[in-house]
């Protein structure tokens, strides 16, 4: 096997448990033999699983790297992956849990290029983790969570998980029962989208008529019925599912509730969801803002309507923990 020249630049380093066992690899996989020198252990397509690998298993590798420009494959399969698998009966609990853990690391690694600290995303992913862990034995939701695989959804959704818990850490919460409903509310929010039309969900509000836009903001009500016929979830959970679009000036949707009437968990997701829409690429984003340029956009061009300790909490995260970003 012939040593490869690539920058740091040029690759990615990911942890080895996220591909997933069994599966064909979704990239091409390499270690890293020295600075600027990486060696092919995987190809893209091979069924071989890295852990049996003799130089994987000798060297105690732990984790391995792609190259950046498969990096977005790389995240979109694991994101497919839990869609193909969450609501097949071919596959145990325990494999549906895994697979949904695949898809959780991939899109905390794509945060990593924002800069986060490592101890704040850590815990964010922790919590994600075991929020999906308990999120996976309930059929009806992962089937719901296979829906939101549709025009990226699912990986939005992980992503305001992800930014509501690194909120919620600057706001001092530490409760683990508080942070999972917050995670878990964050995560389902969107579940609602799986009964509006697609093309609507890809169309700019600007460009909707009256009853497009009446159409589209039906979703959290959607949400909420949908998760009442999955079984027993906390009421902050679906409190979180119907108030996500809400704000503290009771501008939002679909009920215009004001700062004090909300569910304190939604104050937190509704400000991560507007954030995420700004930072996250997507259909709907083709333009992503650093978090800096997005806090100053929803400061000065939206007024600043969400939730005041929440939006400092979050000027704290991107002050503190993001000091790496800078404005464009
Ligand atoms: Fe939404």
């Amino acid at each position: 096997m012939a040593l490869e020249n690539y920058s740091v630049d040029e690759m990615v380093e990911v942890s080895i448990k996220e591909f997933v066992s069994g599966l064909a690899m979704p990239v091409d996989v390499y270690l890293q033999m020295a600075p600027d020198k990486y060696i092919l252990i995987a190809q893209k397509g091979d069924q071989s699983q890295l852990q049996g690998l003799t130089v994987v298993k000798s060297n105690s590798v732990k984790t391995v790297f792609i190259r950046r420009d498969d990096f977005k494959s790389f995240s979109e399969s694991a994101v497919n992956i839990v869609a193909a698998v969450a609501g097949s009966d071919k596959f145990q609990m325990s494999h549906k849990a895994k697979f949904l853990k695949a898809a959780t690391n991939a899109v905390f690694t794509e945060l990593h290029q924002f800069g986060p600290k490592a101890a704040t995303i850590d815990m964010a992913k922790s919590v994600a983790n075991s929020t999906l862990q308990m999120i996976a034995p309930n059929t009806t939701i992962t089937n719901i969570l296979k829906s939101l695989q549709q025009e990226h959804i699912l990986n939005q959704s992980i992503a305001v998980s992800a930014f509501s818990l690194m909120i919620a850490n600057k706001l001092g919460w530490q409760s683990s029962v508080t942070l999972e409903k917050l995670s878990m509310g964050a995560l389902l929010a969107e579940v609602g989208l799986k009964e509006i039309p697609p093309e609507l969900i890809l169309k700019p509000r600007s460009e909707m008529d009256h009853d497009e836009i009446r159409i589209y903001e039906e979703h959290p009500y959607r949400g909420l019925k949908l998760l009442e016929t999955a079984g027993t979830l906390p009421d902050d959970v679906k409190s979180v599912v119907y108030e996500h679009h809400e704000n503290a000036i009771g501008f939002g949707y679909p009920r215009k509730l004001r700062d004090i009437r909300m569910n304190p968990l939604a104050k937190v997701v509704a400000l991560s969801t507007q954030f995420c829409e700004l930072i996250i690429p997507g259909p709907w984003q083709p333009s992503p803002m650093t978090p800096i340029d997005a806090a100053t956009y929803i400061k000065d061009i939206m007024g600043q309507p969400y939730n005041k300790e929440a939006f400092k909490a979050l000027c704290k995260l991107i002050e503190e923990d993001f000091k790496n970003i800078q404005a464009s």
